[in-house]
């Protein structure tokens, strides 16, 4: 259990449903974990192929009594911090998670490169460009609101549980090709590639619980077969840089 850091045995997967949830859910059983997954009432039949090996909670991910349902008893909780809807959807998710997580538990959350917890992030002028576009767009059709996320973020950050908050480059379907590699700052060499497979953000996530060193670190992320990965293997690792296995 949590309380004497050893591997966790029961998790808790908060927005289950979704690709990257139900990526997690894969990994997390492979581990042999025991597995709480939540996710909208309308999206249960997503998690169909788990059924009969997880225990689903179906609900809104920021209801707080949904959360402290689902989290009860859960050694780690993986969180995707998703931005959509105008309703304080992620701020409210994170916000349930840290109130209602047990006292040791690990905390890991999924968000994109675009968030910075220091500041010392060197973003390109494409990566902002586009950032800001995509926020301006999304405000005005009301489907997506990034700087939720960004405030999630900050109330995680400011936390003092076990947290870790995965940054994800751009992502890809295909085959893994094993543990993402990380830095502490976007505009890293070792980043540059800028894509990662979905099923390694989900196993980086996974793997998250039971690596200590990752403890209040925000990782930015990149796959390990990305040029800009392969290039820095060969050069050694960056003093910053991290291959967590
Ligand atoms: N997509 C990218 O290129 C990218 C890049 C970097 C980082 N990330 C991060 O990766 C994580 C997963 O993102 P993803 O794009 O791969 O998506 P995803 O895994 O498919 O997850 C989407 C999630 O959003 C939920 N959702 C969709 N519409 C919603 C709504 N109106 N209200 C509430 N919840 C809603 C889905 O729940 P249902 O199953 O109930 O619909 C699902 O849990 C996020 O933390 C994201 O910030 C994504």
């Amino acid at each position: 259990m949590c309380s004497n850091r050893m591997r966790p045995a029961k998790i808790c997967i908060i927005g289950a449903s979704g690709k990257l949830g139900q990526y997690m859910v894969g990994h997390a059983l492979e581990r042999g974990y025991e597995v709480v997954g939540v996710c909208r009432e309308r999206s249960v039949g997503k998690l169909a192929a788990f059924a009969d090996r997880i225990t689903i909670v179906p609900g809104r991910t920021n209801d707080p009594e949904v959360i402290r349902a689902a989290v009860a008893g859960c050694d780690g909780v993986l969180t995707v911090l998703v931005p959509w809807g105008v309703q304080q959807y992620s701020s409210g998710t994170a916000q349930a998670v840290l109130d209602h997580a047990e006292p040791d538990a690990r905390l890991v959350f999924s968000c994109g490169w675009h968030i910075t917890r220091d500041g010392k992030d060197r973003y390109s002028w494409r990566f902002t460009t586009t950032v800001r576009i995509v926020s301006l767009l999304a405000r005005l059709v009301r489907a997506v609101e990034i700087d939720d996320q960004v405030e999630a973020c900050r109330r995680i950050f400011a936390s003092d549980r076990r947290w870790t908050v995965v940054r994800g480059s751009d992502l890809e379907e295909g085959e893994s090709q094993g543990l993402p590699v990380w830095s502490r700052h976007v505009g890293d060499p070792i980043l540059k590639s800028n894509l990662t497979r979905r099923v390694d953000f989900a196993l980086f996530m996974v793997e998250a619980l039971t690596d200590d060193t990752l403890v209040r670190e925000a990782p930015a992320i990149v796959g390990r077969l990305s040029p800009s990965a392969l290039v820095r293997a060969g050069d050694g690792p960056s003093p910053e840089a991290g291959t967590t296995q």
